[in-house]
């Protein structure tokens, strides 16, 4: 398993001061909507410049599939790891995201949110007419045919995922709380005993290290276990 830490800090400055005490790592950074709509491409390289960061820009991209296209290419030229798109797009739009970028040289892995976990079951229904779980296998099988590198979903969902697409397809997990710490907003949490037994590939930790007293510590503590 490898970590992906969300710097979901509330300023570029407070974000950088945390990139830089996890330097020495081998880390995925998580940059969301939040500070890339107010920090750009500079943050990006920003962090880059700091250490051997691998970055996941978390923009969840929702559009027709020429605009998604486009912006894939983009996000490709910014020389990001990882960024991910809606399921939900269709798998039309997620085959012209990974067709587009054959085109760069060096491509990113392109993962599909499959359902928000902010949604209860009613809500879902309300838009997709169907149950999350039933929802869930369909859109990872989808992305898994439009030749995505894999998924975000729960811990609890993951090694269902790569019973229907293949082990190789990645499933990324945020809602870990490492070492079963409070949940927060977080309702279904997950800790990395449970993480790793599901096969989870990566793991994103927010909460857990950047509110600890020492987050480098945090992160160590982290890194024996995965
Ligand atoms: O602080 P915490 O560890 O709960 O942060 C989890 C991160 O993962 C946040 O950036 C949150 O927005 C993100 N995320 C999530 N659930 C999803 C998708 C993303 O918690 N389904």
């Amino acid at each position: 398993m490898e970590l992906c830490v969300a710097l979901d800090l509330p300023s570029k400055e407070k974000n950088i001061e945390l990139a830089q005490k996890l330097r020495e790592y081998p880390l995925w950074l998580k940059v969301g909507l939040r500070s890339f709509i107010r920090d750009g491409k500079e943050f990006i390289k920003e962090l880059k410049s700091l250490g051997e960061f691998k970055i996941f820009l978390d923009l969840k991209l929702y559009d027709i599939p020429n605009t998604m296209a486009d912006a894939a290419e983009e996000i490709a030229k910014m020389g990001v790891e990882m960024f991910n798109v809606h399921a939900s797009a269709g798998k039309e739009a997620m085959s012209g995201v990974m067709q587009r970028l054959q085109l760069v040289p060096k491509r990113p892995l392109v993962l599909a949110v499959t359902a928000l976990t902010s949604f209860d079951e009613k809500q879902f229904r309300t838009i997709y007419n169907d149950t999350i779980e039933h929802k869930v296998k369909q859109f990872a099988k989808e992305a898994y045919e439009a030749r995505l590198d894999g998924v975000v979903c729960s811990a609890f969902e993951s090694s269902l995922i790569k019973q229907i697409t293949n082990t190789d397809f990645l499933t990324l997990a945020p809602g870990i709380r490492p070492f079963g710490e409070s949940g927060d907003d977080q309702k279904r949490v997950a800790d990395l005993q449970l993480a790793k037994q599901n096969q989870v590939d990566i793991v994103v930790v927010g909460r857990p290290i950047y509110q600890a007293s020492d987050p480098k510590a945090a992160v160590e503590k982290i890194l024996t276990k995965l």
